[in-house]
């Protein structure tokens, strides 16, 4: 295009200013223009980006500064219902801190492009060694534009992705009937009556359960199934996760992860469920002070629908007794056994069976009570692995107890080497301590769809 043709869109008027008035101080430092969400440039999201957010390369959102273009004219829009500003046109200039004092400004220009329904578009100038942390930023902006209307996905903070989608129905998660009523019905009086209660009494609408047990006993599941639940009921669900982040940022089990998940809950409309996985990972003494004024609800804004808090862990001794013993930090704690009645196990059994099951395989079910679901999960898996690969129609009993016998004694061994450590230096094997008479190997599935 050539300096005299007349530009009519937008996105030209846009991108020939960011040519004409910004990039040249880049000299030969090869930049983008690319075409950005205009939650780049919402003052509500903007305003609440964490400081903490570690971007690509290290690098962290550091502010933003409106400035005059003359090409885009500055409109704010009003939310009234919060009464914030949230979308913005104009140009703003994005600041990013860097490693070593590093520091990079981004420009970001958005405009209407229609007068009816506020269309806008938006573009940003964009170094090319810096559109990593860009697309970070980027991406972590339209989330929180966006990720308060509860969708059919749960959000993820500080994970390797943004959301995920449950398939695991309450149905599937076989736990003694007692305890499973006992836990949903927790869950359904609080979000339908007892918040109404809490904000009577002025207290903050804050609930907080704790599942503890061994590992594989279904708790993760459990968490799934309750998030496809709460999705259905038009909840928020926000799964705290304790990856790391790549690049180096170490945020894995770090306070600042359940702050930025109550800060989302509290911005939402609507009820919300926080999901935080291996709570005892995020006690490090640093921070343990901060996770108790959390729970205690002193240091944090809560949604005025009700916010609950589900943690697990396998550890409930590392949890001290300021948390578990102390009334109001966590509101229930619920054990998750490993099945305990031949009942349990059956149903178990057949469910990982489907229609391989038959009624002669009830011989083995007394045998399976005392392990966890992970355990009879892998021994129908198994089994049915070596159905498929001899080709059978049906699932003999024999190979069922072959395949219960091998997993078990593949566990005793594995125990015996743990209490026995005769470990070569150049295994690389860390042996996680366990605390369960059947602890059971890695089979618990590390994400929580
Ligand atoms: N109660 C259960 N009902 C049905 N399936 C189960 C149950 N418990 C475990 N399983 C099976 O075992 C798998 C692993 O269980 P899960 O990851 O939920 O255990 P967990 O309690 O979270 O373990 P960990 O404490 O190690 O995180 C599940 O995905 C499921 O297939
Ligand atoms: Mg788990």
């Amino acid at each position: 295009m050539t300096e005299t043709t007349p530009k009519s869109l937008k996105m030209d008027l846009m991108a020939e200013w960011m040519q004409t008035h910004w990039l040249p101080q880049f000299g030969d430092q090869a930049c983008r223009i690319v075409a950005v969400d205009v939650a780049c440039t919402n003052d509500s999201v903007l305003s609440l980006f964490p400081a903490t957010f570690g971007l690509a390369g290290g690098y962290h959102f550091a502010g933003t500064e409106r400035i005059e273009s003359g090409v885009v004219l500055p409109v704010d829009d009003y939310a009234l219902h919060t009464r914030k500003i949230t979308d913005q046109t104009g140009a703003f200039v994005h600041e990013f801190n860097g490693a070593a004092g590093a520091r990079v400004q981004i420009l970001v220009m958005c405009a209407h492009y229609s007068d009816s329904g506020y269309h806008r578009v938006a573009l940003a100038a964009v170094p090319e060694a810096f559109l990593p942390a860009w697309y970070d930023f980027a991406g972590e902006c339209y989330r929180l534009a966006y990720s308060y209307e509860p969708e059919d996905r749960v959000v993820i903070i500080g994970g390797h992705s943004n959301s995920f989608q449950p398939t695991v129905s309450l149905e599937d998660v076989v736990l003694p009937p007692a305890l499973k009523e006992d836990i949903l019905g927790d869950i359904r009086s609080f979000f339908q009556r007892g918040v109404e209660v809490y904000r009577r009494l002025k207290l903050k609408p804050f609930r907080k359960l704790l599942l503890a047990g061994v590992p594989g006993t279904g708790k993760t599941m459990l968490c799934a199934a309750l998030a496809k639940w709460a999705l259905e009921h038009k909840m928020l669900v926000i799964y705290v996760s304790s990856a790391r982040k790549r690049q180096g940022e170490d945020h894995g089990s770090s306070f600042s992860k359940i702050e930025y998940a109550l800060a989302t809950a509290s911005r939402s409309k609507y009820p919300s469920i926080i999901l935080l996985e291996e709570m005892d990972a995020y006690l490090h003494d640093d921070e343990k002070a901060l996770i108790l004024n959390v729970l205690d609800g002193s240091e944090s804004v809560i949604n005025d629908r009700g916010t609950l808090l589900i943690a697990t862990t396998n550890y409930p001794e590392a949890i001290d007794e300021r948390i578990m013993k102390r009334p109001g930090r966590l509101d229930r704690i619920f054990i998750i056994p490993e099945t305990k009645s031949p009942e349990t196990a059956g149903r178990m059994l057949r469910q990982y069976l489907g229609t391989m099951w038959h009624d002669e395989h009830e011989t083995l079910v007394e045998r399976l009570v005392g392990y966890p679901g992970a355990f009879i999960r892998e021994v129908a898996v198994y089994a049915l692995t070596q159905v498929a690969c001899q080709e059978l129609n049906v699932l003999p009993l024999a190979l069922l107890e072959e395949s219960y016998q091998r997993l078990k004694e593949q566990l005793e061994v594995r125990d015996d080497f743990l209490s026995h450590p005769h470990r070569s230096p150049h295994m690389g094997f860390a042996a996680a301590p366990t605390n369960g008479q059947h602890a059971v190997p890695a089979l618990a599935p590390s994400d929580p769809a």
